[in-house]
């Protein structure tokens, strides 16, 4: 059933402390807690609680009996309480068959298996009856006991006791308190066997915090780049928010098993492996930066959802948003930030402008949902960020401070809505609460103009108009404030003449600028101000100035994609010819690699085939698509030919270094490396092979091994063997050892199904799952095909009652069937009609639903 945003009403009862009994037994816990529940306003008490099975429950030392309570649909309410009430409950949970990873779950199999919790946004309802909602806050107490050959016994906040339990000579214990008022969906703990990488770190108020990274004994190797990052992040919020860390002890815990990322659990973070464990042999660049960023998002929820938390889960964007957009800053300081900004806006397009576009499309701040976990979307996260970066920008750097200083300063302690946030942050300009529609409107905004020069008055006029889709369900759609960024260009110098932030907040509007001595080429959307797509009347000339005279090396980017997407999206509206495009990249490339080798790798992006795909609304042929994209990449390769030889010398392989200029040397080097394949550079082959064997790294090793997979290169299965062979004890490496298999340029429907029964896959590890079904999901010519999409909704079907939440994910991605050309549309049609008589958990149902909604 649907819950509503306009219906919230306050909880009829508080909860001052919860103590937590946990004792895990070999095939079942047993939850006993203790509840301090006081009234707040007239009403029973409602708790909530799925899969457990109720033993007794108590109120104020008495045995309630079903006179007294009334069990319904994963709701408990008990009748009559007086102001004040102590509930006893005890419970029976099964964490080892939890297969939904939500609760308190057992990861692992055999010897080696731990217990952890996830209970954002629901989960604590599958631990005991509580009254699981973010705007009830407790002080809580945990217990925890088991055998000892889990000597790792942890909870959020203060280790007050352990020791070895009566009787039970095999069994320990240890207690937890967590001194700050908290929502049941940052409760933790977690009952392992691992090792611990500790260090410390001195608060700006002195506190001295120790600091703890939890891995399995194989793992301890590679937590240090993950704790240097939690110190980096703990002293950047100092330095750029005022906020210090504010408990005694700071605890993060790797496992295999996890739905997500990570989890900011207060004191007592967990994370995906994937997401911490970083080491140069077995961790990509890539992939080492997001560990530091995830490490520092999660950090930075301390503050930004922990402290201050959402009075209910359609807030989500308040904590994810604006805790997106802390870590996007923390990351924007670790490496170029032109780079930083050219890979957000990159995922942002692919993702959340495709999502925007399609039946799943919703605002920012939903005003309805079926199931809460459907939405932890890009939109609610990355659009959510990009609101709060325009406010941040609208406010500049001192009034912005002013505002978090001023929403800090309200609001800890307490659960709020977007409208606090928005009204803490206009305490210097009250336009900031205009914004507030940004959160309520679904759709990508479209930012069409053109510009007249008039010489006798030396004036530019710039008209901009805004238009957004009218999505189904919701009002019709109002101009938003829209901050563009933008420059003038001298057409002789190249030099900047003016710079101004247009707010485009009608229809349309003109901006005039004055003394402009002649017609100069305009940069819109610098760093790109507002997340809209922007359509200008450019010459493909004015596009490839733009690239060699941009000051900001983002829009220099942004100019090479408008190219590419003119080049492939012809359908879309202008034509254009490559040949603009590649005269400036051979013109640009050669002087960029040698400044700036991050970014020049950057400028040879061509969308995804996926990315592509997003921007076409009907009668998408993934094959026409992919031609189109392989052929221009093709041209790219052949037109600089003669290049990439020297490119590739000039960019050798030296001693594995984290700086920001030798990722930037790695990752132009893989690209080239690619190119000069595309192009049959002669010898490009044995490069490939050579850097493989000679790797310092995986970024080197695993960047050779892709480019002769996806070449079909002669000796390829080699090296495939070779890298499973040298990392097959390490899960990490193995998903991509599956990844670049199930993406390869060539896979089949059958070499998925060969690898979906590998020996080494693993349908309860969600990562496992991750690289071989979403890594094929990247192949639109494979997937749109009726024998894939059997195979990828075969999938679904199995997940949809093991892991519902993962299930749901992986659907999403066939949101846009609704654009292919026939007959893959009626194809897509029948079988997600077909999926819908097969699947029973809320989550697939819901997206399903959405998804089919769009015929
Ligand atoms: N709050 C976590 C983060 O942003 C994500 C948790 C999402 N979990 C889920 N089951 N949907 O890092
Ligand atoms: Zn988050």
């Amino acid at each position: 059933s649907k819950i509503n945003l306009k219906d919230y009403t306050k909880p009829s009862f508080d909860v001052d402390t919860v103590h937590l009994d946990i004792k895990l037994f070999e095939d079942y816990a047993q939850v006993d807690s203790t509840l301090e529940m006081v009234r707040q306003t007239a009403g029973d008490i409602v708790l909530f609680g799925e899969s457990l099975e109720l033993l007794t429950i108590t109120m104020n030392g008495k045995v309630l009996t079903t006179e007294d309570y009334q069990q319904e649909a994963g709701k408990l309410t008990i009748y009559n309480v007086p102001e004040r009430a102590t509930l006893d409950i005890q419970v029976r949970i099964c964490p080892q068959t939890n297969t939904a990873l939500e609760g308190l779950y057992m990861a692992g199999s055999g010897d080696d298996t731990m217990f952890v919790t996830q209970c954002e946004p629901e989960g604590f309802r599958k631990i005991t009856f509580y009254p699981d909602r973010p705007d009830v806050l407790a002080i809580f107490t945990t217990r925890l006991e088991a055998d000892k050959r889990y000597p790792t016994l942890l909870a959020n906040g203060n280790l007050v006791e352990a020791g070895e339990v009566a009787d039970a000579p095999d069994r320990h214990y240890a207690i937890w308190h967590d001194p700050t008022n908290k929502p049941s969906y940052l409760f933790a703990c977690v009952v392992a066997d691992l090792d611990v990488l500790t260090d410390s770190y001195t608060t700006s108020e002195g506190r001295e915090v120790l600091l703890e990274l939890y891995a399995k004994s194989a793992d301890i190797d590679k937590c240090d780049v993950g704790m240097q990052a939690l110190k980096d992040a703990m002293k950047w919020d100092e330095v750029n928010y005022g906020r210090a860390y504010d408990l005694d002890r700071y605890m993060i815990v790797a496992v295999s098993q996890f739905n997500m990322g990570a989890m900011e659990n207060k004191g007592l973070n967990i994370f995906n492996t994937a997401c911490v464990l970083s080491s140069p042999e077995t961790t990509t660049d890539a992939r080492s930066f997001s560990v530091k960023a995830i490490i520092a998002h999660e950090y930075f929820h301390n503050w930004t959802g922990n402290r201050i938390t959402c009075r209910d889960w359609f807030q989500l964007c308040l904590k994810e948003g604006f805790t997106v957009y802390r870590d996007q800053s923390f990351s924007a300081d670790q490496q170029s930030s032109a780079v930083q900004r050219i890979d957000d806006v990159a995922t942002l397009r692919a993702h959340q402008f495709s999502e925007d576009a399609g039946p799943l499309a919703h605002p920012v701040r939903p005003e309805s949902f079926v199931e809460i976990n459907n939405f932890y979307t890009t939109t609610v996260y990355e659009k959510g960020a990009e609101i709060v970066r325009m406010i941040a920008n609208t406010l500049g750097p001192d009034d912005f401070r002013k505002g978090t200083d001023e929403y800090f300063r309200r609001y800890d302690g307490q659960a709020v809505t977007v409208e606090d946030f928005l009204s803490a942050l206009s305490i210097t300009d009250d336009k900031i609460e205009n914004f507030i529609d940004w959160y309520r409107q679904p759709g990508t905004p479209v930012v069409s103009g053109s510009q007249t020069y008039d010489s006798t008055a030396q004036t530019l006029t710039i008209t901009l108009n805004q238009q957004t889709r009218h999505v189904k369900g919701f009002d019709a759609p109002k101009p938003l404030p829209i901050p563009v960024a933008t420059a003038l260009f001298d057409k002789d110098s190249g030099a900047i003449v003016a710079e101004r932030m247009l707010l485009l907040d009608e229809a349309t509007q003109t901006f005039v600028f004055e003394n402009v001595a002649s017609e100069p080429v305009v940069s819109l959307l610098r760093d790109f101000s507002a997340p809209v797509q922007l359509n200008y009347d450019y010459q493909d000339a004015d596009l490839a100035f733009l690239l060699k005279h941009e000051t900001n090396g983002f829009n220099r980017w942004q100019v090479t994609q408008m190219l590419v997407n003119r080049i492939l999206l012809q359908g879309q509206g202008v034509k254009s010819s490559p040949d603009v495009y590649l005269e400036a990249l051979a013109q640009t490339l050669p002087v960029l690699s040698a400044d700036d080798a991050m970014l020049a790798a950057r400028l040879l992006d061509i969308p995804s085939a996926q990315e592509l795909a997003s921007a076409i609304s009907k009668d998408y042929d993934p094959v026409l698509v992919k031609e189109q994209r392989d052929g221009l990449y093709k041209q790219v390769a052949d037109k600089l030919k003669d290049q990439w030889a020297e490119l590739y010398n000039n960019l050798p392989m030296q001693s594995y270094e984290d700086s920001a200029e030798a990722r930037g040397i790695r990752a132009l080097r893989n690209v080239v490396l690619d190119m000069a394949l595309t192009a049959n550079v002669d010898d490009a082959a044995d490069w490939a092979k050579q850097q493989y064997d000679n790797a310092s790294c995986m970024t080197e090793r695993f960047g050779a091994l892709k480019t002769m997979v996806n070449h079909q290169l002669a000796g390829a299965d080699k090296y495939l063997a070779d890298f499973y062979e040298r990392f097959q004890a390490n899960d990490l490496v193995i998903d991509l050892w599956f990844s670049v298999q199930a993406a390869a340029d060539d896979v089949t429907p059958d070499m998925v199904k060969s690898l979906l029964t590998h020996t080494d896959f693993d349908w309860n590890t969600p990562n496992r799952v991750r690289s071989v079904v979403s890594a094929f999901s990247s192949q639109p010519t494979v997937l749109w095909t009726a024998e894939g999409l059997e195979m990828y909704t075969g999938v679904i079907q199995k997940l949809d009652d093991a892991n519902p939440v993962l299930a749901s994910r992986l659907l999403q991605v066939l949101a846009r069937w609704n654009t292919l050309a026939e007959p893959r549309r009626q194809m897509a049609h029948e079988q997600l009609v077909d999926l819908q008589k097969n699947v029973s958990s809320k989550h697939v149902l819901e997206s399903l639903e959405s998804v089919l909604d769009a015929a």
